[in-house]
């Protein structure tokens, strides 16, 4: 037994990377967790190796920027498994370049899945954490968002309202109810360099991740850290990096 046995996780992102690594973790200790993403076959064949090696796990295509989306996979937690005790709203995309390139359609696509996405992951879990007295909060935000640099501003803008969204919620939720957990990952190994447009900074970012990236899973045990407190401790803020990060 551990503090995640039993525990019922929704995941968002949960089709590769971070997402992918939580869901694998938190399951092999016991969790029920239900996998939101659009890439269903993915989704399945991860949900398909987690009962395979005896864990519990269900799929919902999710896109985040749909509202219904979110209240569908947490429908789901709460239809199979009764209750949802936590929600990693974890999906991301990264259309970084200058600001001076102008990419308009990627800024709305950042603000769409990194902030809408986490707006709508909270406007469907808050209603049903609140009826049951407890409930957790878990967001993949940045270490751009702490140290700016030159091409990723509008994405850590995004990641940065989530912190203070976060912040803000955690300060209207002081009854015990709620726990609120941001995670700040510096350069992680994942699939994130993929969604980059811009050539140039898409083969510089993919250059330090084959350098220097730490693997999802250290992200994954900070995320089963901060949920395997007891309830009376929340972990707020945690920052995870590689060694050499500057
Ligand atoms: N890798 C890093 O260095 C790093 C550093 C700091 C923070 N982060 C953050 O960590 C989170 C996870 O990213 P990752 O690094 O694990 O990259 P990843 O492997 O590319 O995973 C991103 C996940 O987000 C999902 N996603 C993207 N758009 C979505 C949408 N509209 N609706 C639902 N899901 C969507 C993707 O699934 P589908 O495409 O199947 O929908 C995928 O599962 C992101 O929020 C990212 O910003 C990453």
């Amino acid at each position: 037994m551990t503090a995640i046995d039993g525990k019922v996780v929704a995941i968002t992102g949960a089709s590769s990377g971070i997402g992918e690594a939580t869901a694998r973790l938190l399951a092999g200790r016991g969790a029920a967790v239900v996998l939101g993403a659009r890439r269903t076959q993915r989704l399945d064949e991860l949900a398909r190796d987690i009962r395979d090696r005896g864990g519990q796990a269900l799929t919902c295509a999710t896109d985040v920027t749909r509202r219904a989306d979110l209240d569908r996979l947490v429908g789901r937690a709460v239809a199979e498994f009764g209750r949802l005790d936590v929600l990693v709203g974890n999906a991301g995309i990264a259309k970084i370049g200058p600001v001076a390139d102008l990419d308009v359609d990627g800024w709305s696509s950042m603000i769409d899945v990194n902030l809408r996405g986490v707006l709508n992951g909270i406007a469907a879990a808050l209603p049903v954490f609140r009826r049951q007295g407890h409930g957790h909060l878990v967001t993949t935000v940045s270490t751009s968002g702490l140290k700016i640099v030159p091409t990723q501003a509008i994405y850590a803008a995004t990641k940065n309202a989530v912190r203070t969204l976060l912040e803000g919620l955690r300060q209207e939720s002081t009854d015990g109810v709620l726990r609120t957990t941001a995670i700040s990952p510096g350069v992680v190994r994942t699939e994130l360099v993929d969604s980059i447009d811009d050539v140039q900074v898409r083969e510089q970012i993919r250059r330090d991740m084959n350098a220097f990236a730490i693997d999802p899973e250290a992200v994954a045990r900070v995320i089963a850290f901060a949920i395997e407190q007891p309830h009376d401790v929340e972990i707020g803020e945690v920052v995870i990096r590689p060694t050499v990060q500057g």
